[in-house]
């Protein structure tokens, strides 16, 4: 059952069913729209709490043009040049999108992905597909059909799309008549954006309080560290743990490829019986194009091994710990 072909797959979403799907960011775990059993199913799977919006996905401008009470003609132009592709776009709802997909928002969020067999299924289905990241709330997201298989202990079925090719989740952008607010960075960057609409895109990546704007998201079951680029790893095993064992973890210095490998890498170590990863920060990772991987990175991480007032510390991400 694990593993099924196109047809199996538009068969069980049109019977209130759920399958993960590729797309080019992540694998997603999708389900009709407008199917209340799907949509429960979706959340109870992930153990996703409800206050998290789900992005519906779409085969054409013209059927998410279908699902918006208000359709700013600038959303048009972003959608021609960006769809299909990495970016999701929130707009006023209608009536069609249920509440429970938007977390009770008046706004849905809709993005046409960029894997052919995600558009052939869409293609097939007369509603779109609600899909999250196919990945239990608030870990390591998945960009390979094994890794969907591996955290449902093979539960749940896959459509196996190969390995997806940007690798992180799309950039999220929030469109009203005059401006542009950025949500959640992704490999579509904020000046990509700017530059292509005349139109200032504001940071709100910070304010947003969906949940891939979470402190923590995206964590591996190891402790992940970050090293401020001031400090090496010598000086966290001196000031630190020189008994434990620890692995780095290594993306490389090209952007397009590290997103890519990002959370197959996190995955793999965290078979491994580490204590920790260590991440070390470079000056070139604060390049605009490295955004969307940092963003990932710091959420996944645990701890920031840091200066303060001339003195090396583990800074715990989460005040409570
Ligand atoms: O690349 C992607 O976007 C992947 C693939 C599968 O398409 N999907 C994905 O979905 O990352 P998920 O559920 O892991 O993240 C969806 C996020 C929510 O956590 C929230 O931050 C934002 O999308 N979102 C959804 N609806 C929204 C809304 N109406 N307003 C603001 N943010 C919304
Ligand atoms: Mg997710």
């Amino acid at each position: 059952m694990a593993y099924v072909d196109v047809e199996k797959a538009i068969k069980i979403l049109s019977q209130d069913g759920i399958v993960a799907l590729p797309t080019e960011t992540v694998y997603g775990l999708a389900g009709s729209i407008m199917s209340k059993t799907a949509i429960e199913n979706i959340f109870l799977t992930k153990k996703r709490p409800s206050f998290d919006p789900l992005i519906v996905h779409v085969h054409s401008i013209e059927q998410a043009i279908n699902y918006a009470l208000d359709w700013p003609e600038i959303a048009t132009e972003i959608c021609k040049k960006f769809w299909p592709g990495p970016l999701t776009i929130v707009v006023k709802k209608n009536e069609k999108v249920s509440s429970v997909i938007t977390a009770g928002q008046d706004t849905v969020a809709l993005r046409m992905p960029n894997h052919d067999l995600f558009l052939t299924v869409l293609k097939k289905l007369n509603f779109p597909l609600a899909a999250p990241s196919a990945n239990f709330f608030g870990k390591t997201s998945p960009t390979s059909a094994e890794h969907v298989i591996s955290e449902f202990a093979g539960k749940i079925p896959v459509l196996d799309g190969g390995a997806c090719k940007v690798g992180i989740e799309s950039t999220i952008i929030s469109i009203s008549e005059d401006s542009i607010q950025l949500l959640r960075h992704g490999m579509i960057t904020k000046s990509e954006l700017k530059n292509f609409t005349g139109i200032d895109v504001i940071d709100c990546t910070k304010k947003s309080k969906t949940a891939g704007s979470l402190e923590n998201h995206y964590q591996p079951k190891t402790e992940l560290i970050l090293i401020e680029s001031n400090l090496s790893f010598n000086d966290l095993k001196d000031s630190y743990q020189n008994h434990k064992k620890a692995t780095e973890l290594v993306i490389g210095d090209n952007p397009e490829l590290a997103a890519r490998n990002l959370y197959g890498k996190l995955r793999e170590i965290d078979k491994h019986q580490y204590d920790y990863i260590y991440f070390p920060l470079r000056e070139f990772h604060k390049q605009e194009n490295w955004s969307a991987i940092l963003d990932r990175v710091k959420k996944a991480s645990h701890f920031t091994f840091c200066s303060e007032n001339g003195e090396n510390i583990l800074k715990s991400k989460n005040p409570n710990a």
